[in-house]
């Protein structure tokens, strides 16, 4: 099945990167919003990705170290091949169509990527929406980061041509693209979306079974929960765990410079939902009493100057 018609739904952080990714990539997209004040949102987030783009392919003109995977295929790009793509950015944002109107973004698509918010109502309100609108060979997609796409395959209608295509924030620079079925996905289906992901400038990375947490997260969530129980009893300090993974590994960042990246309050919803968080005195309480302090602190990560580390 060859896609060409793409409908993201939701203009927040990952759909409207997906969205200009897809365009820039040359395929025909469709942002579908849920009302005119969210397209009033969605614009300025998207002219931002637009200059984001061109000053990323503006840079790699003189310094090989501003290349961007998802944005060209090397560092070593001939200027007059730059000048080109900076300007299918420009016609990538002018071609993008954002609607309101069911019927215009799903009655005619072939693939739509589901990036509405992360709850499991609204995402059942949503697909239930939209099932009856779509064309028998539409393939649905969601990029749910923490909900498995097994739990929402009945409301779509059509479980076979339904799995997560999740991609990582910033899209055009850590370009992967987790792409996990359900029991019941098509072969099909998934190779068609292995495809597309691998078109738009994603590596694609294959799951062969559910797994919650995908691969990076997988590995991720319990590598700064090792990270943060050292430090929360008091084993060692910041710099020296840090210092054990960079200078044990050759890994350019030690935990805690990461959590300072992922955001010190995302840290804390994962650890505070955790059971073993509501045990008095438990590490895991530490772990969220530390994360807690730091954040009334003001100090939630890069982002804010300071987390564990301190920023200009
Ligand atoms: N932010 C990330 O780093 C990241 C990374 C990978 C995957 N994701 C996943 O992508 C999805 C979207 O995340 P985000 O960070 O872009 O969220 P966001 O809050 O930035 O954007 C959500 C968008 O969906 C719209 N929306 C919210 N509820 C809706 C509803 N009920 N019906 C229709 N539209 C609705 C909002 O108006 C907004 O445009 C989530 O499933 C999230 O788990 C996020």
């Amino acid at each position: 099945m060859s896609i060409q018609k793409i409908t993201v739904a939701g203009g927040g952080v990952l759909g409207s990167q997906i969205a200009l990714q897809s365009a820039y990539k040359g395929f025909d997209v469709t942002l579908w919003l849920r009302s005119e004040g969210s397209i009033e949102r969605t614009r300025p987030k998207l002219e931002r990705l637009r200059g984001i783009y061109k000053q990323a392919l503006e840079a790699l003109k003189d310094d090989p170290s501003a290349f961007c995977h998802g944005l060209t295929d090397s560092p070593d790009v001939p200027i007059e091949e730059l000048d080109q793509l900076i300007e299918q950015v420009g016609i990538a944002f002018d071609g993008l169509t954002l609607t309101i109107s069911s019927q215009e973004a799903f009655g005619d698509a072939d693939l739509v990527i589901e990036a509405i918010a992360e709850v499991i109502d609204e995402k059942e309100t949503f697909y239930s929406s939209i099932r009856n609108l779509l064309p028998e060979r539409t393939i649905l997609c969601t990029n749910s980061s923490t909900l498995l796409p097994s739990a929402m395959a009945s409301f779509t209608g059509r479980p076979d041509r339904f799995l997560a295509l999740h991609f990582a924030n910033n899209i055009w620079k850590q370009n992967t693209a987790e792409v996990m079925g359900t029991a019941q996905t098509s072969p099909e289906s998934y190779q068609v979306v292995v495809e597309f992901a691998r078109a738009i400038g994603m590596i694609p990375l294959e799951l062969r079974k559910e797994q919650s947490g995908y691969l990076l997260n997988s590995m991720l969530v319990p590598f700064l929960s090792a990270a943060e129980a050292l430090l929360a009893n008091d084993v060692a300090d910041v710099e020296a765990i840090d210092a054990a993974w960079t200078l044990g590994t050759g890994a350019p960042l030690g935990p805690f410079r990461i959590l300072d990246i992922v955001g010190l309050t995302t840290a804390y919803n994962i650890v505070a939902a955790s059971p073993a968080a509501q045990e008095p005195g438990s590490t895991a309480a530490r772990i969220a009493a530390m994360l807690k302090q730091r954040i009334d602190e003001g100090k939630t990560g890069i982002n804010a100057g300071e987390g564990f580390y301190k920023y200009q």
